[in-house]
């Protein structure tokens, strides 16, 4: 098991040395390697693409294979019902994985087969799961010697090709668990918060999609100086509620005067779902991400379960489709990955 993507960025950033990194792979020889990334909660209500959180589950999966013909190539992808490129400029997958290599300096021969357990566009952070799992399975089918940091850069070019923007709030809790505040992306400059105990999250995903960078062309380019202040005033608040564990203050500062807003009509009943998990206890509610999926902050895994069946039912009666749960510990674990034991079923 490979978990040595845990220790923390403390957010001084590493120039890609590639000569250096290559010296540095261990020499042990590893034929394929299966990583798993897990979805996240960005923004966080008041922390438009600073903010982020990991969920205990679903995930993505990369498996990463040596082959005798140097280069690398994605040869399958499942759970994408066909809809996802095989083309690596095309898949966040593939550019993470194809900087990721570039970076290294190496020219090994590497099949990737991606397994797509996170739906698309569903607002959990599913470009930026793919892109994690990818760089951390290939780093550690080659030693598992890069620094967080490096894999972090690689995994945001992923994210660039999806959102057309990078930004760090999904890939940084993907790879490292944990809630964190992304201070800068470029370079990756990612402090962790602390969680306070018990505090979990519900998560409902009505079966829509909602395109990120057409959710971010929603948002035009200004903020108002009086919603700013309003911003900043509920993200600092926030981040002292984590630190001084003030369930409270917390469940006050979880409010979105930036995006919710203007996005809120791209989910049919959010006003009323929001209004069903504050209803029942939630902390607080908002878009996960871009949406469509909703997350409320729950004080214990039993409330948020009662808050994301509340959510539910509202969701399945004015969407008219289909809407998944998930419950879990706020700021679960990162990527991971271990040796698949016979490679050739790895697909
Ligand atoms: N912070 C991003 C957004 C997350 O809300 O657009 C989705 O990539």
């Amino acid at each position: 098991m490979y978990s040595g993507y845990r220790g923390g960025v403390k957010g001084r950033s590493l120039a890609f040395e590639p000569d250096k990194l290559s010296m540095m792979r261990d020499q042990s020889h590893l034929e394929a390697v299966e990583a798993f990334a897990p979805a996240t909660v960005a923004n966080v209500a008041c922390g438009f693409d600073v903010l982020g959180f990991a969920l205990a589950e679903p995930g993505d999966r990369v498996v990463a294979r040596r082959r005798q013909r140097p280069g690398l190539e994605i040869v399958a992808i499942t759970g994408d019902e066909r809809r996802l490129s095989l083309e690596l400029s095309r898949n966040t997958a593939g550019v993470a994985a194809g900087a990721l290599v570039a970076a290294l300096g190496v020219r090994d021969g590497i099949d990737l087969m991606l397994h797509k357990g996170l739906p698309l566009s569903s607002g959990l952070g599913g470009s930026a799961a793919s892109a994690v799992a990818a760089v951390v399975a290939v780093d550690a089918l080659l030693g598992g010697r890069t620094s967080p940091d490096v894999l972090l850069r690689c995994a945001i070019e992923g994210e660039r090709l999806a959102s057309g923007s990078a930004h760090a709030d999904n890939v940084a809790p993907a790879l490292l668990g944990g809630f964190v505040l992304a201070r800068t992306a470029e370079p990756p400059d990612i402090v962790r918060l602390p969680v306070p105990a018990g505090l979990a999250c519900a998560v409902v995903h009505p079966r829509l999609e909602v395109e990120t960078a057409a959710a971010r062309r929603l948002l035009g380019d200004m903020v108002p100086l009086r919603s700013a202040i309003q911003q900043w005033a509920n993200l600092g608040a926030l981040v002292a509620g984590l630190h001084q564990g003030d369930l409270s203050l917390i469940g006050r500062a979880l409010q979105d005067v930036v995006a919710e807003p203007k996005r809120a009509v791209l989910v049919p009943g959010f006003g009323a779902a929001k209004q069903a998990a504050l209803a029942a206890g939630a902390l607080g509610c908002s878009l996960s991400g871009s949406g469509p999926s909703l997350f409320a902050l729950c004080d214990g895994t039993a409330r948020a379960l009662t808050i994301a069946r509340a959510m539910q039912a509202v969701l399945q009666q004015e969407t008219g489709v289909e809407v998944d749960t998930w419950v879990s510990p706020v700021g679960a674990a990162g990527a991971r990955a271990h040796q698949v034991p016979n490679p050739s079923c790895a697909t």
